[in-house]
């Protein structure tokens, strides 16, 4: 038997992972994420449903074993369950999560599960309103609380994430971690990544960097290093008799990048080979171009590969060389 084809790029990194946007738009405006007065795509130049639902398809055919769908908000985008119920039955997909602001979430959770969603992450920087306000610019932290327990109704995994920005939320670190424990919820804390131009704030004035979360937690909590690893970014530490994992997302103390097993998809059918990066294959044009074989797009996948570079280069010090924001590239 010939092996299943593979995704490998020039490094030897095998691409197991694709993140898919399926909207830039989002009910929540959070400081890092947008500027104030953020422009979306058009929603014409969007994948459709089916574009993109082909396009899972063929990374799966080629080895992919988890796809996380992202947004902006991926569960404001119209008719989305379907997306999911259609991926959820591919054979070979390990795994088909999300990641969301969890403010839809109450109406989805139960078709979530239905369609073989089995782990959610949930943002959320803060526990106090005003603050969750001030950070989202409009969102409402009740909301967001609903939607953490709807999703632990229907049964899904919960990990939260919480961006720490110095001034804003890092003294909530404790408080934070203690809400997850309470849930037996996983819990990651991530530092700020300069994508985009935001208005809002000096990013370098509000580094608060993953070694100070973790003394911080320190003075509550036995923090004890693993070294389970999701194949990602994240750095896992567990409490002792606590179902609950800490993690730690650090672009800028603790670069990743060796372990690179993801690819991204933006709304528009752009093939990102890397977050912090430019380099990117049109799939649109590629799926429109051939709308009856898949032959073409495997192709192109497989080819796009060998742009992958070998990794990010964010610096704080100067002004970003990314000008996508979070939320055209899928957080
Ligand atoms: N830096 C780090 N995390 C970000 N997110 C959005 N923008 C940024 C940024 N500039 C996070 C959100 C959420 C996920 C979608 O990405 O908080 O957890
Ligand atoms: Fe929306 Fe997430 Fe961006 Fe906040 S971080 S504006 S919730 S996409």
């Amino acid at each position: 038997m010939p092996h299943p084809p593979q995704l490998t790029d020039q490094f030897g990194r095998r691409i197991t992972y694709l993140r898919i946007s399926v909207t830039d738009r989002c009910d929540l405006r959070c400081v890092y994420c947008m500027a104030a007065d953020v422009q979306f795509v058009p929603h014409r130049s969007l994948l459709t449903l089916e574009e993109i639902s082909r396009i899972g398809r063929a990374f799966v055919s080629l080895g992919v074993k988890k796809i996380r769908i992202t947004g902006g908000e991926p569960l404001t985008r119209k008719n989305v369950a379907e997306l999911f119920r259609q991926l959820g039955r591919l054979e070979s997909l390990g795994e088909l999560t999300l990641t969301t602001n969890g403010t839809q979430l109450p109406r989805f959770a139960e078709t979530l599960y239905g369609a073989g969603v089995r782990r959610v992450n949930i943002s959320i920087d803060s526990l106090h309103a005003t603050r969750f306000r001030d950070i989202t610019r409009t969102g409402t932290l009740q909301r967001t609380l609903d939607g953490i327990d709807a999703a632990l109704a229907a049964g899904l995994k919960v990990k939260l994430n919480a961006v720490v920005l110095k001034n804003r939320n890092h003294d909530e670190v404790t408080d934070l971690a203690t809400f997850a424990l309470a849930r037996d919820m996983d819990i990651s804390f991530i530092e700020e990544m300069p994508l985009g131009l935001i208005d809002e704030h000096d990013r370098a004035e509000a580094y608060y960097s993953s070694n100070q979360v973790l003394a911080d937690l320190r003075q509550s909590y036995p923090l004890l290093p693993t070294t389970e690893s999701s194949g990602g970014p994240s750095r896992y530490f567990r409490i002792p008799g606590r179902a609950s994992r800490i993690g730690f997302i650090s672009p800028h103390s603790h670069n990743f990048c060796d372990q690179c097993n993801r690819v991204r998809l933006t709304a528009e059918g752009r093939l990102l080979l890397c977050l912090g990066q430019e380099h990117s294959v049109d799939l649109r044009r590629v799926v429109r171009a051939n709308p009856t074989s898949d032959d073409v797009l495997q192709q192109a996948i497989v080819e796009a590969m060998k742009i992958k570079p070998r990794g990010h280069e964010f610096d704080l010090s100067t002004k970003p060389v990314i000008f996508r924001h979070m939320n055209a590239t899928g957080g």
